[in-house]
Order: structure tokens, then sequence, then C-alpha cells
């Protein structure tokens, strides 16, 4: 119930081969997310990024290699599991609509604690208590994330920029001690890009977490990011600061013709 206050484990991530009949989505990528670090992974279209997410998460299971957060291998458990260990992730497609901003984090509250739930229904002072207590909790996170004010708001009623901070307060209410965050920045314009770096580097100081970034705004990976995992055809050809990554010639030519390796909006 309380924020996890332990440094997060490292990621660690060895030799990851994953294959849809006939094409290598990824082919032997490893990197290591440090512990409390920012990590992009980004690459052109159809490089494998999403793909890596997926096995991060537990959807999908790599043919070969392994995902290691601290002591514990992740690529055979089930994705609940997974965030249960403090793996928790945003997805790029999907926006809120139902309920107001606090049911929405309460859901995430919930799938915290599914496991004590029926005990608490049986004493009901504590599953009452409990309550109030996710409620704190979930209230600090959406002040935490610019959402203090809209707490109460239907979420349908809300900007795209703030429907996509309520999907990342969402998995913090899981206190997860890895963020991943699948195209943070997807659809907003540049007020809203810059709110969300914003959000996303006090969450990072406030709650100590790592985060695995996949994005296409290469103005926002290099703000925030401390290394860097460049993919290309499913394999990884650089890695590094961002700005020994923006410089060097494979990832330039990786990105030659299809987007700008040093724009602000490369989406
Ligand atoms: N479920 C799937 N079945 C078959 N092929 C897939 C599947 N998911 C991804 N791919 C293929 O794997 C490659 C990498 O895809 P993806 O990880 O989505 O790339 P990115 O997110 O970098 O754009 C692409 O060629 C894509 O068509
Ligand atoms: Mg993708």
């Amino acid at each position: 119930m309380t924020p996890r206050t332990d440094a997060p484990p490292p990621l660690q991530v060895r030799d990851v081969t994953v294959r849809f009949a006939g094409l290598t989505a990824l082919d032997q990528v490893s990197f290591t997310v440090a512990p409390g670090s920012a990590h992009a992974v980004i690459g052109p279209n159809g490089a494998g990024k999403s793909t890596c997410f997926n096995v991060l998460s537990g959807l999908y299971r790599p043919a070969s290699g392994s995902v290691r957060l601290g002591g514990t291998e992740l690529t055979r458990l089930a994705p609940h599991r997974i965030a249960a260990l403090g793996v928790a992730r945003t997805f790029q497609n999907i926006v809120t609509t139902q309920g107001t901003v606090a049911d929405n984090l309460m859901l995430g509250r919930h799938a915290l604690t599914r496991a004590g739930f029926a005990a608490s229904a049986l004493r009901l002072p504590r599953a009452v208590r409990e309550q109030r207590d996710h409620l704190a909790r979930a209230r600090e996170i959406a002040e935490l994330t610019g959402l203090g004010a809209l707490f109460d708001t239907p979420v349908a009623l809300l900007s795209y920029g703030d429907r996509k901070r309520v999907e990342l307060a969402r998995a913090l209410c899981l206190e997860p001690r890895v963020l991943l965050l699948d195209e943070p920045v997807a659809g907003m314009n540049a007020g809203e890009r810059v709110r969300m770096a914003e959000v996303v580097r006090e969450i990072r100081a406030e709650l100590g977490l790592s985060v695995v970034l996949v994005e296409h705004d290469m103005g926002l990976v290099m703000r925030l990011a401390d290394e860097v995992t460049v993919l290309d055809f499913g394999r990884r050809i650089a890695h590094g600061t961002p700005d020994e990554v923006r410089r060097d010639p494979e990832v330039l030519r990786a990105y030659l013709g299809t987007e700008r390796a040093d724009g602000e909006d490369a989406a």
C-alpha cells in the first residue's frame, strides 16, 4: 500500500530472439536498464520495438534469450505475475474513456491487491480502512502526474494529453519499480509533449523508478533518456548516451530516408 522505497533491481535483457513465421523480429538483442535510469529503445518502423516491450511485459515469449529483473527470470512468467513483481506498462493506443480519474486510478490499486480482496471483504473495518488508504495514495499519484485538480472529473471530459497522463497514473498505481512507456507522447501536441516530459522527469525523481521508453519523438528521447538502444530489423545497431547515438553513422543510415535522426519531432 505504501510506495516502494527500495531501489529498483537492474533489468537485464540478454540475447533475446523472437521469430514470427519466417521473420526474425528480434535477433539476439541485449541491453541493461540500470536501476533508476531512463532507457530509450528507438528505431525505424518495424525495427522490433513493440515486440521488445511485449517480451518485457510477458505478452510474447522469446524463442531464446533471457530477461531478468534482479535475480528473477521473467520470460516464463504470465503478464500479471510480471506486473506484480513491479514491472508496469502503458499501451500506445489505449486511452481511457470510462469513469472519473479517481475510478481509473482505483482500478490500478485493485489490480495491486486483488489477492487480498476476499480476505478483506470478510473483515469490513479493515476493508474500509484499506479502501481509504488506496484512495489517498491514488490522490497522491494524481497530484504527482498533474491530475490532482481533475481527480473527480470524468475522463471523457479531459483533453487527449490529460487522458494519456491518466494512463500513466494508472500504471503508477501498481507501485512499479520499472515503468514501461510505449510512445507516451504519440498523438500529442507540442504543449502536451512538454508537459508529459516534465511529469516523467518528476515521477522518476520522486519515486526513484526505472523507465523504459519506446518513442518516436527524438526530441523527447534526447531530453529524457540516460541511455539509448537502437534497433533496426530486429538487431541492436547502436547503444550509448543520446549524444553518442545521434552521431552514430549506423543510426544515421538506418533513419535516412525514413525519419530525421536529429529532429524535435520525428514521429
Ligand atoms: N504478432 C506478430 N505476428 C507476425 N509478425 C509480427 C507480429 N508482431 C510484429 N511482427 C513483425 O515483426 C517486426 C517488428 O515489429 P514491431 O515490433 O511491431 O516493430 P516496431 O514496434 O519497431 O515498429 C515487423 O516486421 C512486424 O511486421
Ligand atoms: Mg511499434
